[in-house]
């Protein structure tokens, strides 16, 4: 590796050097939409209301963004944040308008990074659609500095209706429809074109494990197999998740070998097989410490397994899932309790926020 290596990173475990971490300003809970009122849960205090969130929640979620970054810093990790844009204002593209953008506090979303490349996203909804314009500055940075540094963008999808099945546009279809939906693999988004969320994919070396599900499709997965050419690329699913999105809240790695999974989303039979035959162990992760996500939340209380994985050692929990911290220190990890519980709402949790820019170590086979 040259010595002017900004981005390297082949896994979620490795030891980190370099991330971005997100940043709460101006987020917005986003107007209406097809992809979103499928995501949105049923009973959740956001239906029917969007624009900026208040002045206090966001100062609250920066603080603890500040202080993840800075204890990074202190342990000698290089962070990097995002630019924030005007996420208040309408956008629009020539197949459709939207009243408000969302925010730039889940940079994981966005970007995926492989080897020396970073990819950004097609996205899959209309107020994520220019939300690559926060970590542009930081991305030509790199470029300029990084001989090596693929900077990479998937095809702008159109995100006209017919991305999206009609059945979902109700928010009375109930837990058992969705469930049964999911089981049949039957999601929100259609095949009209290749659709992907980066924070759908984990990262195993030679191995990308990418979930099929509201925000990403077939036809993104296969998107991703066609340009990553030296990978192979795998499709997973997890029956159980009514709002199968992203997927570091139901199947998280935490070091070469082992893997926590949400017991309520667990890995089929058959998909298991790419890990188990080659020697590694699918534990159930620990039960949230919270019946309830914080309010005008979008994701679930299984957070508490979106950890950070500093290297195979050590690992960030959020101070309140003491269930989820009690276990991985069981498993001999090295737990750093961080609180982040009150950003929860701004895109998610410790891994949702981050995205990886350097991991020491080299591309590895591990499941030959
Ligand atoms: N769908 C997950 C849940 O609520 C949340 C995943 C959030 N991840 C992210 N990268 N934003 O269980």
């Amino acid at each position: 590796m040259s010595e002017k290596t900004v981005v390297n990173s082949w896994n979620e475990w490795d030891p980190l050097k370099h991330v971005i971490v997100g940043k709460a300003d101006g987020t917005c809970i986003p107007a209406p939409e097809p992809a979103l009122d499928a995501k949105v849960p049923e009973d959740s205090d956001m239906r029917g209301q969007f624009g900026p969130r208040t002045k206090d929640t966001v100062d609250k979620a920066n603080e603890l963004l500040d202080n993840f970054s800075n204890m990074l810093e202190k342990r000698g990790i290089k962070v990097d944040r995002p630019d924030p844009i005007d996420f208040s204002q309408k956008t629009s593209t020539p197949d459709w308008e939207a009243e408000t953008m969302f925010g730039c506090m889940p940079p994981r979303d966005v970007l995926l990074t492989v080897g020396s490349e970073i990819l950004e996203a097609t996205m899959s909804y209309r107020c994520r659609w220019f939300e690559y314009l926060c970590y542009r500055p930081l991305l030509q940075k790199y470029y300029n500095e990084d001989p090596n540094m693929r900077h990479e963008s998937a095809p702008k999808p159109r995100l006209t209706d017919a991305d999206y099945r009609k059945d979902y546009l109700s928010d009375k279809i109930g837990i058992q429809k969705r469930l049964e939906w999911t089981e049949d693999k039957f999601f929100v988004t259609t095949e009209e074109e290749p659709l992907f969320d980066a924070a759908d994919v984990l990262r195993f070396g030679k191995d990308l494990v990418v979930q099929h599900g509201f925000t990403t499709n077939l036809k993104g997965i296969d998107w991703l197999k066609r340009h990553f050419k030296d990978h192979r690329v795998h499709a997973v699913n997890f029956p159980g998740d009514p709002y199968p999105i992203h997927i570091d809240a139901t199947f998280t790695p935490i070091k070469e070998g082992l893997i926590i999974n949400n017991p309520q989303r667990r890995l089929p039979k058959e998909q298991r097989k790419l890990f188990e035959n080659n020697g590694w162990e699918i534990i159930d992760s620990a039960q949230p410490a919270h019946n309830e996500p914080p309010p005008l939340c979008y994701s679930s209380t299984w957070l508490s397994m979106n950890v950070l994985v500093l290297d195979p050692k050590t690992v960030c929990v959020e101070k309140s899932e003491v269930y989820q911290a009690e276990q991985l220190d069981k498993l001999g990890m090295e737990v750093i309790p961080v609180e982040l519980r009150d950003a929860y709402a701004f895109g998610g949790g410790l891994h949702c926020c981050t995205a990886d820019v350097y991991r020491e170590g080299e591309l590895k086979d591990y499941f030959p």
